[in-house]
């Protein structure tokens, strides 16, 4: 089974995003499936490198959304996505080195890191990106 599963909860009433985010979890669902089928660390480091890059991208979208759309809470926004990228890297380089990662605590990271982040911070702007006529 799928380790994190899309449901409505996670929209954030924007079309584009929620698109983006679920490429998110599909990457997130892809990395669990390969450690699960016990694929080498470089096939893993590979899909964490995919992963990372659309992280960027998602998060240079947003705050592209976001700042051009005068949101509030913009710079702590922008802070955590700076945070978490690091974490992601962090992770990738542990890989690149191959040394060996605790793969259940790699899965819980991202796990509570992609639904709490969307859950908890991007949904917080929906309604001020609804006001400015974003869906
Ligand atoms: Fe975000
Ligand atoms: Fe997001």
């Amino acid at each position: 089974m799928a380790l994190v599963v899309w449901n409505d909860n996670f929209s954030v009433q924007v079309a584009e995003i929620d698109t983006q985010h679920q490429k998110l979890i599909a990457i997130i669902n892809e990395l669990d499936d390969a450690i699960k089928a016990n694929h080498s660390n470089e096939a893993l480091g590979q899909v964490l490198a995919e992963l990372l890059d659309y992280t960027k991208t998602h998060f240079e979208y947003e705050e592209n959304l976001l700042s051009s759309n005068g949101y509030p809470m913009f710079d702590p926004h922008k802070a955590e996505h700076d945070a978490l990228a690091e974490k992601v890297v962090f992770m990738g380089d542990i890989f690149a080195k191959g040394q060996n990662i605790d793969s259940g605590q790699l899965m819980n990271f991202l796990k509570f890191w992609i639904e709490e982040h969307i859950l908890e911070i991007d949904k917080k702007y929906s309604s001020h990106l609804h006001s400015k006529g974003v869906h």
